[in-house]
């Protein structure tokens, strides 16, 4: 089948509620040819059982670079510092890189964490209290993840304000395009100076654990260490909050919700799954690109072509769960992808989970009286195609 390219995908009104125009595209044109906001033309899979495949299917290299991404501003140098971690790996690369830190990511490892997750909830939900308006996003869910994931890694907290900056300019693309090379600069140089500093000094943390495992002689290079310490901060970072904002929101969106998850709280983890599902925190899994010619939902992909899975539509898709459009907090079966699929399915899933359950349960305990502070329809979501998010949720805490 051949397909003209839409530039629809690049709509900025697109951010607002994506959910009608991914039902529509699943059921018109499921594996869409679409021209991205950075002007890369790529496939985009929507249906839930063409994702999977997608996100399995060997023939989809996450190695191989995708036409003129942003990332062609920046000098080779910097790029290569970014660029060698596990997710723009393929087997056997994938494999070595992976093993290096799965054994940091363990369940028992990570529930390990849970009271100093707990701690540092407490403090953020006690310092809004007695206030009139908080933007929910700014106090609670991005700082949060923030600090458990710098403590993991190591990164003093006075330094914490300006990674969430340069993380969101990258996360953002080609939204934030003019200042992606000084923000990805900044943080290489900062990353680099951090694992000189941890050389010199180890400490308990995980950077000095990996540092020990390349210095120890496994083939791991300068670059993929620095690139890995870069995707554990973005992906650690810029997720979770979504997670954390957006099961927010439709809790206090509607309020029976907030009220039913209060007075049952068993219903935590069914409910986050959903949250998951429904309004997930990654819109877009990271590029692959098509090695060979290869069939994907009856359409031609052919060698050299990008493809993008949309995990949102996906977890929308009828046909694989039922009144996909409804959130129901006790679902049962849930096998989203949320966190993706196959050999780069989620290594944080566990730590996000927990973080979760902490924040919404202490949450709710704590501000039984929490609403919303404007109305629905001023929200604003994050721009970019990559992440599902609001850039802030205004509430009015109410009593502690
Ligand atoms: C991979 C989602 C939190 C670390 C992924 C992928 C998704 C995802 C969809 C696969 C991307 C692809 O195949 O293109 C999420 C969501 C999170 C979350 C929804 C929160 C709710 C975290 C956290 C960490 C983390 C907290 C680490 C501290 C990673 C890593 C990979 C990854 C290292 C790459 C795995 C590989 O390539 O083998 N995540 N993530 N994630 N995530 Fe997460």
């Amino acid at each position: 089948m051949t397909q003209d390219v839409r530039e629809d995908f690049a709509d900025p009104a697109l951010r607002t509620d994506p959910h009608p125009v991914y039902a529509q595209w699943r059921r018109e044109t499921p594996v869409r040819r679409v021209k991205l906001p950075n002007g890369v033309t790529a496939w985009l899979v929507t249906r839930y059982e063409d994702a999977r495949q997608a996100l399995t299917d060997p023939r989809l290299s996450k190695a191989l670079p995708v036409g003129q991404t942003t990332d062609s501003a920046l000098p080779p140098a910097v790029g290569a510092a970014v660029s060698r971690h596990m997710l723009s790996a393929d087997p056997p690369d994938h494999t070595r890189l992976r093993r290096l830190v799965s054994g940091a990511f363990t369940a028992r490892r990570i529930e390990a964490l849970r009271p100093r997750i707990e701690e540092i909830t407490d403090e953020l939900l006690a310092a809004m209290a007695g206030r009139e308006r908080v933007d929910l996003i700014d106090a609670f869910a991005f700082p949060l993840p923030i600090q458990v994931i710098c403590e993991l890694l190591g990164v003093p907290a006075a330094d914490r304000d300006s990674f969430r900056r340069w993380s969101n300019t990258i996360v953002a693309g080609a939204a934030a395009r003019d200042r992606l090379p000084g923000a990805m600069q900044a943080m290489v140089s900062y990353i680099r100076e951090l694992i000189a500093e941890r050389r010199a000094q180890p400490g308990e943390d995980l950077l000095s654990g990996l540092i020990g495992v390349r210095d120890a002689g496994d083939r791991l290079s300068e670059d993929e260490l620095s690139s890995m310490v870069f995707l554990l901060l973005i992906a650690g970072h810029e997720t979770t909050v979504n997670l954390i904002g957006n099961g927010v929101h439709l809790l206090l969106h509607e309020r029976t919700r907030w009220e039913r998850l209060r007075a049952d709280p068993a219903l935590l983890p069914s409910a986050i799954e959903e949250f998951l599902r429904y309004e997930g925190p990654v819109e877009t899994a990271t590029f692959r690109v098509a090695t060979r010619e290869l069939e994907l939902g009856g359409t031609t992909i052919r060698a050299g072509d990008p493809v993008l899975v949309v995990l949102l539509s996906a977890d929308r898709d009828q046909q694989r769960f039922p009144a996909p459009d409804e959130l129901r907090m006790d679902r049962a079966q849930n096998p989203h992808l949320a966190f993706g699929h196959g050999i780069h399915y989620c290594l944080g899933a566990p730590l996000a989970r927990l973080e979760a359950q902490v924040a919404f349960g202490r949450l709710l305990a704590r501000y039984p009286h929490m609403r919303l502070a404007v109305a629905p329809a001023e929200l604003t979501w994050r721009p970019g195609v990559l992440m599902r998010g609001l850039l802030e949720l205004p509430v009015v805490p109410g009593p502690a």
